[in-house]
């Protein structure tokens, strides 16, 4: 079974970002912003900025608690968190986040409880950060 798409781009002047929900028959982005062609989002797993990015995670026997980086994410109109997500197979749980609000949610899982999930968070600026929990 082919994997869905979950492509980002991102606009290099703008800072626009975009999900990819289903392919199209191009062999490369073929997306334009500010007359570029937008850059693939790549997934980070290391930061060296104090580990500002990077989920920390916690798993419960019925949720998956997650907060963004170990010293805590900025979150203000210029730099935040846009949203942060778990990620499996066929599923995705994703929750849209503000600025104000602490960078961290909890995950209510009903089913799927063991299954190994991605934990991804999308900083305006920074990007797109994973890990696996
Ligand atoms: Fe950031």
């Amino acid at each position: 079974m082919k994997n869905h798409v979950r492509e980002l781009y991102k606009c290099s002047k703008c800072n626009l970002a975009v999900e990819i929900a289903s392919s199209c028959a191009c062999t490369e982005p073929c997306m334009r912003c500010c007359g570029e062609k937008l850059d693939p989002v790549t997934v980070n797993t290391v930061d060296a900025d104090h580990e500002k990015h990077v989920p920390h995670v916690e798993r419960q026997s019925d949720s998956i608690c997650v907060k963004i980086g170990s010293v805590e994410h900025p979150m203000t109109e210029a730099h935040h968190i846009v949203w942060i997500e778990l990620v499996s197979g066929d599923w995705c749980l994703r929750k849209y986040m503000h600025p104000g609000e602490k960078p961290a949610v909890e995950f209510k899982l009903c089913c799927n409880k063991n299954e190994k999930v991605k934990v991804r968070a999308f900083c305006n600026i920074h990007g797109l950060w994973e890990r696996e929990a």
